[in-house]
């Protein structure tokens, strides 16, 4: 039995905000309550600090197996647990890429051995994301995939999205679209406008990811079956926020992620960090920021999901027209979120711990984000206040691909519970690589 004392304990799936204590007992939530006497044989004092769910993420590359010098199961799930997630959804397009029942089978055999918290995965909706022939969905859901996704591989056809949610909606998996027309993208590394000019950089222009949903939509229309989920990934542009404020009133089911870099940052931070800030979509402007804030508040954005895309540092030292996109974002979704959205007072704790457990476990209809008791004892714990300047060497990723390295944030992880277990505290992950041994 573990008692953790004293915490703001807040968990939005059962509108709780009230100081107490949390009981684990055999890997569950026992008891929850103000002042709670037990005989428990391990006591930690959180007065002061946060207590949540374990946060959940819908969108992680661990880049296993294939790009393991990027990241792998153990550190990838290694920084998980040391940004307080518990659960972590990862993306297909490894090498191979997730595409059939086996592989699956082979990533969750190895999730065993390696992972530090709960790894869930989705299935590529094409083969090797080639887009024209289709994965058997059905396959992949009984493997275990709890969505199917083109993310990173954008569909560019009516025909593709329609065969592509037909088949979505038969087996009852939500669809992840990676909403993007690449005539627009083109060859773009950053956001399309003055700023790329300046630096003499081809431009990804925001009007791509607004045609890429309306793509997915016009499809829909055809049929408009009630029963097919959009979740539309990483929104970064106040056109297509709007888009999707108006598709919530349509009859379509449609739910939106967004992710830290792109509530915290503007395509400033590439003059300043360059390649570490090249992210698919791009960082846009302060006018897209705000508005993406104004979306999430207001629910037209449901969670917030991290896209951790770890790359090497040589990959990312070829420069901006070279280097891959992506971002690490695992170990600071949780400061860049408070910083983005706490510290000004867009919303509240309560709210934004809400956008990271419980909404998106919802999204795709997963047990987990909830400390109801009964539960799986996933938590996180943490100093909403603290305040630290970023820094490579405290960062449990592989890779360091960070556009927020020097900079203040504010909030802290300190102790990271997985079933019951404590895996991460005051900055050590305390579980090494050959004694990982996942959910
Ligand atoms: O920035 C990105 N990186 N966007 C994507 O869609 C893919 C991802 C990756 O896999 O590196």
């Amino acid at each position: 039995m573990t008692l953790l004392r004293g915490g703001r304990i807040i968990d939005p799936s059962q509108g709780l905000d009230a100081v107490g204590d949390l009981l684990i007992e055999n890997g569950k939530v026992a008891a929850l309550g103000p002042s709670l006497t037990t005989n428990a044989e391990t006591v930690i004092e959180v007065q002061g600090l946060t207590v949540a769910p374990g946060f959940v993420d819908l969108h992680t590359h661990l880049r296993d197996p294939g790009f393991e010098y990027k990241e792998d199961l153990y550190t990838g799930t290694r920084a998980a647990v040391a940004g307080g997630f518990t659960t972590v959804c990862c993306m297909p397009n490894t090498r191979p890429v997730i595409d059939t029942a086996e592989r699956v089978a082979d990533l969750l055999q190895r999730r065993r051995e390696s992972a530090l918290c709960r790894v869930l995965p989705l299935g590529a909706v094409s083969r090797g994301h080639h887009n024209n022939l289709l994965t058997d969905f059905a396959a992949l859901r009984q493997a275990g995939c709890v969505a199917v996704t083109d993310d990173a591989f954008p569909v560019q056809t009516h025909a593709l999205s329609t065969a592509i949610q037909a088949r979505a909606r038969r087996v009852g998996l939500p669809f992840v679209a990676h909403c993007e027309l690449v005539e627009f993208a083109g060859q773009g590394v950053m956001n399309e406008g003055e700023l790329a000019d300046e630096l003499g950089l081809p431009g990804h222009a925001a009007q791509g990811e607004l045609a890429g949903v309306r793509l997915h939509w016009l499809a829909w229309l055809q049929d408009q079956a009630r029963d097919f989920h959009l979740h539309v990934a990483h929104l970064s542009a106040e056109a297509t926020a709007d888009f999707i404020r108006q598709l919530k009133k349509s009859k379509m089911r449609v739910t939106a992620e967004v992710c830290p870099h792109h509530l915290a940052l503007t395509e400033e931070a590439v003059r300043e960090h360059g390649a570490n800030a090249k992210v698919n979509p791009p960082l846009r402007q302060e006018e897209d920021r705000r508005a993406l804030v104004a979306a999430l508040r207001d629910g037209t954005i449901d969670i917030i999901a991290t896209d951790h895309a770890p790359h090497a540092e040589w990959e990312k030292d070829q420069g901006m027209l070279l280097a891959p996109f992506g971002v690490i974002a695992l170990e600071t979704a949780l400061p860049a979120s408070l910083t983005a959205l706490l510290d000004p007072g867009e919303m509240s704790l309560p709210e934004i711990i809400a956008k990271l457990t419980i909404a998106p476990a919802q999204v795709f209809g997963l047990d987990g984000g909830t400390l109801k008791v009964g539960a799986q004892a996933n938590v996180a714990v943490f100093d909403p206040d603290q305040r630290h300047v970023v820094d490579t060497k405290d960062l449990y990723s592989k890779s360091k691909n960070s556009p927020f390295i020097g900079r203040e944030l504010r909030g802290r992880v300190i102790l990271t519970i997985v079933e019951g277990n404590v895996v991460f505290r005051e900055g050590a992950v305390l579980i090494s690589r050959d004694g990982a041994k996942s959910p």
